[in-house]
């Protein structure tokens, strides 16, 4: 098994790279062995880095745009659309035969110029907010099999709706108007509400359900969740395992979106924790995934390809002088623990 699917692996690559570290004999491609997609994210210039591009093709079967499919680049202060960088990366994943996943279209964090401007007036707003999500959903029909729809709408300790703009002007519809719109768009994709630490903070966890089940019984297009993951060595792995069965007790799609294990406990006092803690965590993620029934496993993305693409080792987001390692690729492309166990684990 292990040889053919290296094989089939190596046969769906047409980049040349001769720059490229080997790929170690004897680990499969990792999305050969894996019963579900296997996503990563990407971003613009990885897509001409042939590096990036023949570990990314080797072993996942999905992409994901780190920004570029985001408000904050698609939508130009004067209300028009760009969408360059998006195509280009529609373009690259049928060359590589790859899935793509749409993130994201409504986020707290982003709103832009075009919608601050029509505040004033919310008929206008309205219409402009469900022309946004139709065109792009539109646009890449056939192309983007899932969308997160909404992104990260629970304040981080539960307390309820965060505010923003969308809620300010549309009030706390705006969720349910955003999944018609897009459903109408592009009834076949599969649309997420996505969040973080649905794990780390059960009070979180417990709003964000209470959510769905109120949009669902509302009878909004609601078809799957998505749970970021972008969690630390230091989680208690079983709060993984309760956090996933509970997430997939609605029935729903199951996405683990943005999977990242940080080496820092807790980024702020930047306490490097031992890897072998990131493993011990990366071996929950992957079991509790396991026991999600098989039907609702719509994949798991890992945020970045390689350690040093990792947002986490942004100028952002960077503490300290340490560099985090919280992938399953290392900075030369070399694949880390978790790589190996996930082909022991997965299935
Ligand atoms: C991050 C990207 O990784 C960065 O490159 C970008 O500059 C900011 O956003 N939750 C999300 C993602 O839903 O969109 C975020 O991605 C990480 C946290």
């Amino acid at each position: 098994m292990d040889r053919r699917a290296l094989i089939a692996g190596a046969a769906a690559l047409t980049l040349s790279t001769p720059a490229c570290a080997a790929y170690p004999p004897g680990l499969p491609p990792l999305k050969s062995v894996s019963t579900y997609p296997l996503g990563v994210a990407v971003r613009h210039l990885h897509l001409s880095d042939p590096d990036w591009a023949r570990l990314a093709v080797t072993n996942f079967s999905q992409l994901t745009a780190e920004w570029e499919m985001k408000m904050e680049y698609m939508l130009r202060d004067d209300g028009s659309l760009q969408f360059d960088r998006a195509d280009a990366l529609a373009a690259f994943a049928r060359t590589y035969g790859m899935k793509v996943h749409g993130h994201t279209l409504v986020w707290y964090a982003q709103d832009g110029l075009h919608f601050q401007k029509l505040k004033g007036t919310p008929d206008a707003f309205l219409n402009a907010y469900v022309a946004y999500i139709q065109k792009v959903t539109g646009r890449y029909g056939g192309i983007v099999r899932g969308w997160d729809v909404v992104n990260e709408p629970i304040w981080n300790d539960g307390r309820g709706l965060r505010p923003c703009l969308w809620r300010e002007v549309l009030g706390d519809d705006y969720i349910g108007l955003a999944f018609e719109a897009a459903h109408q768009a592009d009834p076949a994709a599969v649309l997420f509400l996505n969040d973080y630490n649905l794990e780390l903070t059960p009070a979180k966890r417990t709003t964000f359900l209470k959510l769905c089940e109120r949009l669902l019984k509302e009878g909004a297009p609601l078809h799957g969740i998505g749970t970021q993951a972008h969690i630390s060595a230091d989680l208690n792995p079983a709060a993984m395992i309760v956090a996933i069965r509970d997430i997939a007790s609605l029935g729903l799609q199951v996405h683990i979106s943005e999977l990242d294990i940080s080496l820092r406990g807790d980024r702020l006092t930047n306490v490097v924790k031992p890897r072998l803690d990131q493993l011990k965590v990366f071996e929950a993620v992957i079991r509790a995934y396991n026991d999600v029934p098989a039907r609702q496993r719509y994949g798991l993305t890992v945020w970045s390809l390689r350690d040093k693409d990792s947002w986490l080792n942004s100028k952002r987001e960077r503490k300290g002088p340490i560099a985090d390692a919280p992938v399953l690729f290392d900075d030369r492309g070399r694949p880390k623990a978790m790589a190996e166990r996930f082909v022991e684990m997965v299935r």
